[in-house]
Formats: C-alpha cells, structure tokens, sequence
C-alpha cells in the first residue's frame, strides 16, 4: 500500500471511480447520504407489517420496488450485475443475496431484508432481520446476537481507529457466544458508488487496516451463522447458504464517519432497528 493515494478527498458534484481510494466525502454528501440512508429505513420499518406467514418473498420485493420508487429513488440491486429485483431476501440457512420468489414465509421462519435505494445519486444500503410467527430461542438468540455485532462493530468507527478494530469486535462477540462469521462476504464503501473501497472485514485483527476518517462512508453487515462459517454457493449464482445448512443472521447499517464518531444514516426513524418491533 504504501501510503500513497489511499484516501481521495472528493467534491459533491464530480464523477468519482472505482480506482480503489478511500473517499473522504464533505457536509453536501453527508447530506445525501442521510435522505438515501433515511429511506432505506423507512422501506425497512414498512417491512414489519408485511412479513407475515403466506406472503411470499416476490410480493416482498414488489413492496421494496414501489416505495423506492415512490420515494423518488430507484433499487440500486435492480439490474446489478444482472440481479434482477429489488431488494435481496435471504431466508434460514440463506447468508445473503436470497433471490425474491415464489416462496411463502411460514411460521417460526427468520429472514433477512436488504435494501439500497439510490437517490439523487447516492446509495442507502441496510438489511435486517424479521421474525416470522413464533421463531425457536436458538433462532431468537441468532439475531440478537448479529444485531449486538452490529452495533459493537458501529460503537467502534471514529476517527483514528483502524478498520481492523471494527472487524475484531464483531469476531470477538460472535465467538464468545460459539456463533461463526461469514468471511466470503463484507461491508464496502458506498456513496455514489454502490461498492467501492474499502472492504470491511467482519473478522480482523485490531490494529490493522486503515485508519478511520471523517468523511469516509461504508457499510457494517455482518453474517452470522449459528453452526461453522462456511458458505456454499448455489447454482443461481446468487444465492449464498450455510455449508452446514445452519441458520443465518445478518444486519447492515450504512454509516459515514464524523469529527467525533459516526453518523448512522439508515437508523429507522420509528426506532424499529431490532426485533422483536
Ligand atoms: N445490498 C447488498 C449489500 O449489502 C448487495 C446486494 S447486490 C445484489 O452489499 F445484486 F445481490 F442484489
Ligand atoms: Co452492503
Ligand atoms: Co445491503
């Protein structure tokens, strides 16, 4: 690495490219971010009464695509890299990038809704996880554990720490509770870019990795699995699962880094970040 041209202090307005730097964004992106972050939300909140037992994942998705639309945004995973919906929804044993369809959820399921209108140009990514009628204990203790990773990851970006704190945290409180943390998949950098650097490992060694600063924009998603880490891909090329066939957990937060620690811009508004809602 070297030092050189890692981070790139960037202006509101000018086109900027995945050229691996650390963008350093000013108060009008931060603005930006917020409004895309708040949607994201708000489509997010809107889930909780419609995850129902019956719906299907499909009918999810015509949801998602009308309230970024509604919301004067556009799904940023609609026709990314050949996706062909508008959020992804990831069922159980499903880690990430679960493909809307057909299925219908039914009791005591755990699903996971990510979403990521653009608006105006920028990208609010976040995910989280619904509880489907009466879920098993062990499922219940999955997702709040990836939900205190989450936040324990979060309560770590501010400037001066070094990226590989966050990753250590989260590695830390998934193991201590015998959970596994995916590797395969991590946070990004986004903005008006969807993944741009830096990747944000959810295992790391603290002190590693490069340092915080303000104006730098990422996501934290962290995926947990309740048996071994590992992940097999399945033949739609999408869908990732659990090796062991174990339940999955994941929640994301796109955040920008402050002056004085971070803002989270898609906090819901109706405080509806953690299940049970
Ligand atoms: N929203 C996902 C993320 O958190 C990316 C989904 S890309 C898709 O980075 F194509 F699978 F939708
Ligand atoms: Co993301
Ligand atoms: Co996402």
């Amino acid at each position: 690495m070297g030092g050189m041209n890692l981070y790139q202090t960037v202006s509101d307005t000018e086109t900027v490219l995945r050229d691996g730097t650390i963008k350093l964004h000013g108060p009008a992106a931060f603005e930006g971010m917020r409004k895309a972050g708040r949607l994201a939300a708000e489509i997010l909140d809107a889930m909780v009464d419609l995850v129902k037992p019956g719906v299907t994942t499909a009918q999810i998705d015509d949801v998602v695509r009308q309230m970024t639309l509604d919301g004067g945004a556009v799904p940023a995973t609609l026709g990314y890299r050949g996706f062909a919906h508008s959020c992804c929804t990831s069922l159980n044993n499903v880690i990430c990038h679960g493909i809307p369809g057909d299925r219908a959820l039914k009791d005591g399921d755990i699903i996971n809704i990510d979403v990521t209108p653009l608006l105006d140009g920028w990208h609010g990514d976040s995910s989280r996880m619904y509880l489907v009628g009466d879920v098993p204990l062990k499922a219940r203790r999955l997702v709040d554990v990836t939900y205190e990773c989450l936040m324990i990851g979060i309560e770590k970006a501010r400037p001066g720490a070094r990226l590989g704190d966050i990753g250590a945290a989260i590695q830390a409180h998934a193991e201590k509770h015998r959970l596994g943390v995916v590797r395969e998949f991590c946070g990004h950098g986004l903005g008006r870019l969807f993944h741009d650097a830096p990747e944000v490992v959810h295992a790391a060694r603290a002190g590693t990795g490069p340092e915080l600063k303000p104006g730098m924009f990422f996501t934290i998603e962290p995926m947990i699995n309740l048996g071994k880490p590992g992940v097999r891909m399945m033949d739609d090329g999408w869908t990732a699962v659990t090796r062991d066939r174990s339940l999955s957990a994941q929640f994301e937060h796109s955040i920008g880094i402050t002056e004085d620690g971070c803002e989270i811009f898609t906090a819901s508004p109706k405080g509806l970040d953690r299940p049970p809602y």
